[in-house]
């Protein structure tokens, strides 16, 4: 696949399961699937839940496996093991900002030295044969345009295929917005394709970052789960032809069955997912997709103080029975 014009589901831990690209695929899908991060040392020790973390359905072409972790040789040979699964590619984070992936020299830690960076991807590439391998980053520990420039042009001479900018430092979190200057300046600087990631939240935000920012793809990580249908309207919006989707009542307006999306979800969940982890992913979709309902913020207040994963669905029931006018909704 060529990367041009793409759109990508962020890789995002608790969220970016076998469940989650079913629902989005069911809505005509997006071109490629971050996975949740995997600790690198932990898939090589086979670590309880790694092979969940590491399941490529329902489309492992589209699938892109992102390793975390602080130690080079766990990564490489991480590495050279998901090259011989099914998978599009390989992804180093080295952009989580959580201070436990910090203090094991993980995530944007690697973004602190340029040598160190590049020992990771030079090593990387040279046991990734068969997939891509692609880079996905913040700005840094603070915006610097010549670093961020010197430290991508180093990953880009040791091999990587494409690298995706998230364009906040470290200490941002989310707080501030994302600046995709960032993303046009690499853009313009580097031959390979830059894809760019934060605040698009609806086709106007991805119409605006494609005219001023020329990204060669578009990343989306929370608006695809508050409203696992905007791939498919992005497309719908974009002239391209869509398959029917069980979710979709009809295309102009965009109307969508939010009753029938959530309680998919929910069916879907327990089929990927060890049974440790149904309330607290469940409960994580549902605070995003809450944000959709009128009453949201009660429903979820009901769903986090539930005691358990079987009440989840209940929950869910009850909201649209009281609320049916909230069953099916017009996206603008
Ligand atoms: C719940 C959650 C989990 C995340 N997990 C990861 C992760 O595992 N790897 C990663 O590179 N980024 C992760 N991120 C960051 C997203 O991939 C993305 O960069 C960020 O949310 C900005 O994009 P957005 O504004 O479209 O959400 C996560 C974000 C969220 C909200």
């Amino acid at each position: 696949m060529c990367i041009k014009d793409v759109l990508v589901a962020a890789p995002m831990a608790t969220i970016s399961t076998p469940a989650f690209r079913i629902l989005l695929e069911e809505f005509g899908g997006c071109d490629l699937y971050g996975s949740e991060m995997i600790n690198a040392a932990s898939l090589l020790t086979g670590g309880p839940f790694e092979s969940y973390y590491v399941m490529a359905e329902p489309v492992p072409e589209k699938l892109i496996h992102q390793l975390v972790g602080g130690d080079l040789e766990s990564l490489w040979k991480a590495a050279a093991y998901l090259d011989g699964i099914p998978g599009f590619g390989i992804d180093l984070n080295m952009g989580c900002s959580a201070p436990e992936i910090i203090r094991a020299g993980g995530g944007v830690r690697w973004m602190r030295s340029i040598d160190a960076a590049r020992s990771l991807v030079a090593g990387t590439r040279a046991r990734v044969k068969h997939k891509r391998l692609s880079v996905k980053l913040r700005l840094g520990e603070q915006e610097d345009p010549e670093y961020l420039l010197a430290f991508c042009q180093a990953l880009v001479a040791e091999g990587i295929d494409f690298l995706t900018l998230h364009p906040r430092t470290r200490k941002d979190k989310f707080r501030r917005i994302a600046r995709w200057e960032y993303v046009r300046l690499l853009k313009e600087h580097l031959p390979i394709p830059v894809i760019g990631n934060g605040d698009v939240r609806t086709y106007d935000d991805y119409c605006r970052v494609r005219a001023r920012y020329c990204p060669d793809g578009v990343m989306i990580g929370r608006a695809a789960v508050r409203s696992p249908w905007i791939f498919s309207y992005i497309r719908y919006k974009e002239g391209q032809q869509l398959p029917a989707s069980p979710f979709v009542e009809s295309w102009n307006p965009f109307t969508v069955n939010l009753r029938a999306v959530i309680l998919r979800f929910l069916d879907l969940l327990p089929q990927y997912q060890p049974r440790e982890f149904l309330e607290s992913r469940a409960k994580r979709f549902l605070q995003y997709v809450s944000g959709n309902l009128v009453f949201g913020h009660r429903f979820f207040t009901q769903v986090w103080n539930a005691s358990g994963w079987e009440d989840l669905r209940t929950l869910v029931d009850r909201y649209f029975s009281e609320h049916p006018e909230e069953v099916v909704r017009v996206v603008e």
